[in-house]
């Protein structure tokens, strides 16, 4: 028989209950309050995306007074997200739908809590309200290539 000094056992407990502990709290989170990753919001050919339908043409669409969607294009080489510039009035909620044509970027709106991953093929959906007259640059936060630094764009809040 090994002889297991007390401190050791001590340790081997409490790592046994911390995952316990930690097994039941993505549980309890998961199943019972419902909070899971995000899923993409439509999939997308990142082939002929830039080709036809919403993110051929990209930019801000008006649904309603101070209602919009915009649909945002990433891609590399040129690095930028197309369009480079929205703008809305005050009070306006937009959703944006994002999508990449090419590698992954990311998509972060300063001031909002818009932070997300953009992936060829998949569509990402966010919606913020401004509330608030500013600009509010957004930036690739993903390393894209040799042009990450290039992608970035601002919605000027008017
Ligand atoms: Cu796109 Cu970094």
């Amino acid at each position: 028989m090994i002889h297991v000094h007390v401190y050791e056992k001590w340790w081997i407990g409490l790592t046994v209950a911390m995952l316990i502990a930690f097994s039941l709290a993505i549980g309890v989170s998961g199943f019972m309050m419902g909070i899971q990753l995000p899923s993409p919001e439509a999939l997308v050919n990142p082939n002929t995306v830039a080709k036809q339908g919403d993110f051929a043409n990209p930019g801000l669409k008006e649904l309603a007074p101070k209602k919009y969607v915009a649909y945002i294009r990433a891609e590399a080489n040129p690095w930028k997200f197309r369009p480079e510039k929205i703008e809305v009035p005050v009070g306006s909620t937009v959703t944006f739908y994002v999508t990449a044509v090419d590698v992954q970027h990311g998509f972060k709106l300063e001031g909002t809590n818009i932070n997300v991953q953009i992936l060829p093929g998949q569509v990402s959906k966010m919606t913020a309200t401004f509330n608030q007259k500013g600009e509010f640059p957004f930036v690739c936060t993903e390393f894209c290539g040799v042009g990450h630094q290039n992608m970035f764009g601002k919605l000027i809040v008017k």
